[in-house]
């Protein structure tokens, strides 16, 4: 398998700005990294505050890497030059989507392009659809769906802006088991359909080990360990050894 994502050198440090003096360095952030990725559903673990939103929004291009550190590399073919390939699904999903606005026009704002009038409904509809909505949530405004609902509409707005990689960002920790089971069920369904890769950012070793392939360990803003799914019980980190026995 190709990589499809390689970070060379990657580093973010985050300032306290300060009147009238230089700016100060906070702790935190991420120390120079670098790893690659062949595997399409891939995972981010560690502990609170390790660093792991922080490399998801590199990889998203929400936060730019410190001057001078390397790049984020992704190798996913042919793709719309204006458009970010990356979009990232947070755990407040709740607030992604403005309160005003109902779901047609939530999902009416991610479709671009020249036709966009004409073609938009039946493509809002399908889309629903598929991510197992009904088209009767369409004049429906936020605060009349379910968490899940909003989820899945979070997920849907993300395809229709064309992303191919969709970042989870602790997106599961809310839902019950039952939930995350039919979320990682569509989940595994889309991604066969329109051939997306996955980056999933989480607390739940178990919920990871069931769904990704590869499980990349942060530990206090550097790069623990990048170890296959299937190989994880021969890990030779005590830190991420300590984390597998925690949740035994
Ligand atoms: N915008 C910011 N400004 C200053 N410091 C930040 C900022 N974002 C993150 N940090 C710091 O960088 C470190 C890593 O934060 P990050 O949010 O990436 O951790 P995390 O692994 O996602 O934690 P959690 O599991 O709690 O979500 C923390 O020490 C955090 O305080
Ligand atoms: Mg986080």
């Amino acid at each position: 398998m190709k990589n499809w994502l390689v970070l060379e050198q990657i580093s973010k440090t985050y300032y306290k700005e300060k009147l009238f003096k230089s700016k100060e360095k906070i702790d935190g952030g991420l120390k120079p990294l670098s790893f690659c990725v062949s595997e399409e559903i891939v995972g981010i673990l560690g502990e609170s505050g390790s660093g792991k939103t922080t490399l998801a929004k590199l990889i998203a291009g929400i936060e730019k890497p410190d001057k001078g550190s390397g790049k984020v590399v992704l190798k996913l073919g042919e793709l719309p030059k204006e458009k970010n390939p990356v979009s990232m699904i947070f755990q407040d999903y709740v607030s992604a989507i403005n309160p005003e606005f109902t779901v047609e026009k939530a999902l009416l704002e991610s479709i671009s392009g020249k036709n966009k009038k004409v073609e938009s409904k039946e493509k809002i509809i399908a889309i629903l659809n598929k991510v197992g909505l009904s088209e009767e949530l369409l004049d429906k405004k936020p605060r009349k769906l379910s968490g899940g609902q909003i989820q899945r509409i979070c997920i849907a707005r993300s395809i229709l802006t064309e992303a191919k990689v969709l970042i989870f960002d602790e997106a599961f920790s809310s839902l019950d088991l039952v939930n995350v089971d039919r979320l990682l069920e569509l989940l595994n369904n889309l991604k066969k359909e329109f051939n997306l890769y996955y980056i999933v950012v989480t607390h739940n070793l178990e919920v990871a080990t069931y769904f990704c392939d590869k499980l990349i360990f942060l530990k206090e803003g550097h790069l623990e360990e990048v170890i296959e799914t299937s190989r994880l019980m021969h890990t030779k980190s005590s830190y991420v050894q300590a984390l597998i026995d925690a949740q035994i």
